[in-house]
């Protein structure tokens, strides 16, 4: 088997990065080691930035989107039982959120490139790359009992934090930065509408929360919890009580809407780089290259402006075999990665319980969630973070 970028991993990156090359008329093989139905259900994140919406439009993903999708203009943060709204919009110039199931674009990406007669190979196993610093590297893998290699001139590991394409890269070519946190988020779906019209980011000393949405009839709802919580000491009640106990507001103008929850996980908080995110001719994008704390609401974002870019400099090499781009990969994508890297810590930092801190750090803590609500600057750092910095401000250089 001979294709010209085989690509790791169906989430996110890799399906995006094949549909953007197929517009470029390269070609691409996917492998995914788990199934369709799988890949099509897992949830995860939901925020999109404006400039991942525009590049999903514009490249023909758009049409469900649009007419699913919530658009936001502003969120809350909500601390001291008090909310104060930071103006997204009016702070960015008439930037806006777009609230879109990760789950809803994976399917839609996936029919646009089974649509195209695109090639993904779902429950492949035993995956393995050979030939990297080569003009053919290859990967070797097992299908339907068979195994086979596809030859390739380039390789997109695109296998999320847990896949194999990083661990391929020999010792000593990597530096990894890593922290955890104390902490992870206990995430559920409900059915039942939102009981804010924009997004709730509270501070509570009992720990964090958040509200989120995905549909008139469906919210998304977060708790600060254990990083190893067991979800099942988690009844739906404790888990309802919980919530009403972290949102309230001293003024009681505030009620949480309960509906029947049908998924609940709890998922650990990290953040996590290698530099440089090359080999020879492996590319990493998303989270093999780099995870952020959810906070900030940018994995699923980084993951698309990484291929964005990756597709970019394959067009430049496979169009004229000018390799430029694709030596610079690395390097533009990480000004942007330790950018959200530096906001998504921040937002962590701000927004949680830290059980270590002593009453100093819970005084800083505090007057910097007061700044951040009543200065203008302060807010504006944060809402043109949270739309997404443009292309210009981040990878140029
Ligand atoms: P992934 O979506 O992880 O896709 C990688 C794909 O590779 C997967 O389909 C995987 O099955 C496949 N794969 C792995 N190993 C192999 C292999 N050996 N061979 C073949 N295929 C392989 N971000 C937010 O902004 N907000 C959130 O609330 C949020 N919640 C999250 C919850 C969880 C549990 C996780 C893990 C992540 C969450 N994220 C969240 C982050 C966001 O979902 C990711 O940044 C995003 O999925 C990155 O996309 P990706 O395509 O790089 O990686
Ligand atoms: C959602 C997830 C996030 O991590 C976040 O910061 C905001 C919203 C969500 O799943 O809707």
């Amino acid at each position: 088997m001979r294709t010209q970028v085989g690509i790791v991993g169906a989430g996110p990156a890799g399906l995006l990065l094949s549909h953007l090359l197929d517009l470029e008329g390269i070609e691409s093989v996917v492998l995914e080691d788990r199934s369709r139905e799988y890949v099509e259900n897992r949830v995860r994140a939901g925020v999109l930035e404006q400039g991942t919406v525009e590049l999903l439009t514009d490249t023909g993903l758009g049409d469900r989107l649009h007419r699913e999708a919530l658009v936001h203009r502003g969120l809350e943060l909500r601390f001291d039982g008090e909310g104060h709204r930071i103006d997204l919009s009016g702070l960015t110039d008439g930037r806006t959120i777009t609230i879109y199931g990760q789950q809803e674009v994976v399917k839609d990406l996936i029919a646009a490139r089974l649509g195209a007669g695109g090639d993904i190979r779902f429950e492949v196993e035993d995956v393995a790359l050979d030939g990297l610093t080569t003009d053919v590297p290859s990967i070797a893998f097992t299908h339907d009992g068979e195994r086979h290699t596809l030859e390739c001139a380039v390789v997109a590991g695109c296998d999320g934090f847990h896949g194999i394409c990083r661990k391929a890269i020999p010792d000593g070519v990597l530096t990894a930065y890593d922290r955890t946190y104390p902490f992870g988020w206990l995430g559920i779906l409900a059915r039942v509408g939102p009981s804010s019209d924009e997004l709730v980011y509270t501070n509570h000393e009992r720990g964090f929360s958040l509200l989120s949405v995905r549909s008139p009839e469906v919210c998304r709802m977060y708790l600060q919890c254990e990083p190893d919580e067991d979800i099942g000491e988690w009844s739906d009640d404790r888990i309802w009580d919980e919530l009403h106990t972290r949102t309230a507001t001293r003024n009681g103008d505030f009620t949480l809407k309960e509906g029947p929850i049908f998924e609940k996980g709890v998922a650990a908080l990290r953040s996590f780089v290698v530099e440089p995110m090359q080999h020879g001719r492996l590319f990493l994008a998303g989270d093999a290259a780099h995870i952020v704390p959810a906070t900030g609401a940018k994995g699923l974002n980084l993951a698309v402006a990484d291929v964005r870019r990756l597709s970019e400099a394959l067009a430049r090499f496979f169009g004229s075999g000018d390799t430029d781009l694709l030596e610079g990969y690395s390097d533009a994508c990480l000004r942007r990665v330790w950018r959200v890297q530096h906001f998504s810590w921040w937002m962590t930092s701000m927004m949680h319980r830290f059980d270590d801190h002593d009453d100093f750090q819970r005084q800083v803590q505090r007057s910097e969630l007061a700044y951040v609500t009543s200065s203008r600057a302060a807010a504006t750092a944060l809402a043109e973070n949270y739309v997404g910095l443009p292309i210009a401000t981040l990878e140029a250089g």
